[in-house]
């Protein structure tokens, strides 16, 4: 098979890298930590105690109940019934790639980017190295003392030195064509356009090293240890730092010990490693940027609760209105943000250390300002809401920020508040901020029209039947308009997807569980009288000459052919089969076909002994339980 319509691997390991499944899996289903992992009820079948395990470490999850496990991608697959590619797209617009154009000859593999996680990494080690070693260390050291930190925190966010000199790093490090090439590509080391000669970017400074939420170092931020300026030197944007996406502090915030169910967004490095070591571990950081939605849609993924803590000056205040707008389009319900401004000339790291941890707590607890409160004070200054004038300011100022958030509960109870300072009738509101005709309120009321099931009589629950809504069923937010009737009288194994012939349904169960493979071979299916170019020896095929392949690696490797497309429609249809249940199924499956060969057979046959021998069979087919 050419190369043509594949997505690189490369791409799809480049995905799953910057994915953390425990964070994608937890914006759906709640996970609890337990010990290593994270638990919950599984998803895919129904339970009362938690047998559904995510690993962080492997990135993956398993369930002891029913068996159901995979990666983040399959986990997509699954629990909303997505193809490899809606699934693979969205996970990859969730890290900020773009899944390459495959129907494009040209499109070039992406480069796997573990040579410059390998250099960050060694880069971050000799600057800790450094820390301890370097003739000059006394003076970061001494710096770091001077500023209050103890080794053991120095250690937990594994701060550096980087010495004085111009070329300290590069000589450690750069000592192959490759490995410079790396480092000018993590900004480490800089190339003088005049001289074009190359030199360490980082002199003289304390080394804060930046680390994604997996704990990779993916980019540095260096301080000066005088007042000189620039006071911090940040790792450019490089192929694995996206100043946007990231922030410091979150790896080591859920590493910390407890389930993180705030986080404090602050301004500053100093400020987050400052709280943690006054045991406010749940404290991140931007990166010298403001924050964005992608921040904030990321954190709020991960907790319900936001605060963002701000200096108490103009600067703070400005910086607070930027985030608040970045916010509000992450606002989902359920979620909140909160906005507590500290004393003038404070930071987190000065006034953690003046008033200790339970004041600072304290401050998050009770001081923060809800984000409704903070918007409307904010949009109502200068403005005279008691006059006619100054309310309908307010609703013009309220109007694109409220246009920006989310349909849903948290945009509605914005909407009442704005009510409640304008004095406007909800609906008259609701019409006016999101330029939509206002809802009859009977409407609201009465339930929607149902559409009726094709196979609604046949009492097929019609979750069955429904192939156009790839809806989760229990998805968090998207609920089945109808709770799907309990099903009755089903074999629980009994095949259930009629409109399949039986090849087709051991593929949708094959990929379910490429494992069970073994079950069969393409030398019996041909022996069954299959066309030999069918799709599940075709199938069978590719499983024999790759055993162990996960569904999601077979479906992106074989994306864009005439075999990938027929195998992503079965692999999006539902899979109703718990995964215990795959094994038993397509025994079942299998011996149906072995019964219809042997059937066929018998009615081309004409020698009497053939056909006694072949009624027995079939007979002794029919009576055998299903396993075996
Ligand atoms: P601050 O000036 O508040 O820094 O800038 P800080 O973390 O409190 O540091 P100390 O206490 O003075 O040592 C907040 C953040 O803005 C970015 C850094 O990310 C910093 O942590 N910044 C600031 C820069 O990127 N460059 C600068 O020159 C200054
Ligand atoms: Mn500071």
């Amino acid at each position: 098979m050419a190369a043509y319509g594949r997505i690189p691997e490369s791409f799809i390991d480049d995905v799953l890298l910057r994915t953390d499944i425990v964070d994608l899996i937890d914006s759906r289903v709640k996970l609890k930590k337990a010990g290593k992992n994270y638990s919950a009820c599984c998803p895919f079948h129904r339970e009362k105690s938690p047998s559904f395990t995510v690993s962080r470490e492997k990135q993956f999850y398993y369930c002891f109940g029913c068996g159901a496990s995979g990666n983040a991608v399959s986990f997509l697959m699954d629990y909303e019934r997505k193809g490899f590619l809606d699934a693979l797209n969205e996970l990859a617009g969730r890290v900020g790639l773009d899944v390459p154009d495959t129907r494009d000859p040209d499109a070039a593999p992406r480069e796997s980017q573990q040579p410059l996680y390998d250099l960050l990494e060694t880069a971050a080690k000799y600057f800790e190295q450094q820390l301890r070693t370097n003739r000059e260390r006394e003076k970061a050291v001494g710096y770091f003392k001077k500023r209050g930190l103890t080794g053991a925190i120095a250690k937990l966010y594994r701060l550096g030195y980087s010495p004085p000199g111009w070329d300290n790093l590069l000589t450690a490090l750069g000592n192959s064509e490759d490995s410079k090439k790396n480092l000018l590509a993590t900004g480490l080391v800089v190339r003088n356009e005049q001289s074009n000669r190359i030199y360490d970017a980082m002199r003289d400074r304390v080394i804060f090293p930046i680390r994604d939420f997996r704990g990779r170092v993916i980019a540095f931020g260096g301080r000066v240890l005088t007042d000189e300026k620039p006071k911090y030197l940040n790792s450019p944007e490089s192929p694995v730092f996206h100043k946007g996406q990231e922030l410091y502090g979150l790896y080591e915030a859920r590493m910390a010990p407890g389930k993180l169910e705030r986080v404090i967004v602050v301004e500053g490095y100093m400020d987050v490693v400052a709280l943690a070591q006054y045991g406010i571990t749940n404290a991140v950081a931007t990166l010298g940027t403001a924050t964005s939605t992608t921040h904030v849609e990321r954190l709020l993924r991960l907790v319900p609760e936001i605060c963002f803590c701000f200096d108490g000056d103009e600067a703070g205040r400005k910086a607070a209105w930027r985030a608040l707008e970045s916010a509000l389009p992450a606002m989902q319900d359920g979620k909140s943000a909160s906005f507590l401004f500290l004393p003038a000339g404070e930071d987190p790291d000065s006034l953690v250390r003046k008033e200790g941890t339970a004041r600072f707590q304290d401050r998050v607890q009770n001081e923060a300002e809800p984000l409704a409160d903070f918007m409307f004070r904010h949009l109502g200054e200068g403005l005279n809401t008691e006059s006619l004038e100054g309310r309908s300011r307010l609703t013009m100022l309220a109007k694109p920020l409220v246009a920006t958030l989310p349909d849903g509960l948290y945009r509605e109870m914005l909407l009442q508040r704005l009510a409640e300072f304008t004095r406007l009738e909800l609906a008259t509101l609701r019409a006016a901020v999101l330029d939509t005709p206002p809802i009859p309120a009977t409407r609201s009321q009465a339930p929607a029209p149902r559409q009726t099931a094709p196979d609604e009589a046949s009492g097929i629950p019609d979750y069955f039947t429904d192939t156009n809504d790839s809806q989760p069923q229990n998805g968090y937010g998207k609920r089945p308009r109808f709770e799907p009737r309990q099903r009755q009288g089903r074999q629980p194994y009994a095949p259930r997807v009629q409109t399949l012939g039986l090849p087709e349904q051991a593929v949708r169960l094959l990929l379910q569980d490429p494992k069970q493979a073994s079950l069969t071979s393409s030398t019996e299916l041909l022996a069954l009288r299959l066309p030999e170019d069918c799709l599940l020896i075709e199938l069978i095929r590719l499983l024999e000459n790759s055993p162990g392949i996960s569904t999601p690696a077979l479906l992106g490797a074989w994306h864009g052919t005439e075999l990938g497309d027929e195998l992503t429609a079965l692999a999006a249809s539902e899979f109703l089969t718990p995964n215990v249940g795959v094994d038993l199924e397509l025994r079942g499956v299998l011996g149906g076909l072995r019964l219809a060969a042997m059937e066929a057979e018998l009615r081309e046959c004409t020698d009497l002994e053939t056909i006694q021998r072949l009624k027995k069979a079939i007979e002794a087919l029919k009576q055998a339980p299903i396993s075996h």
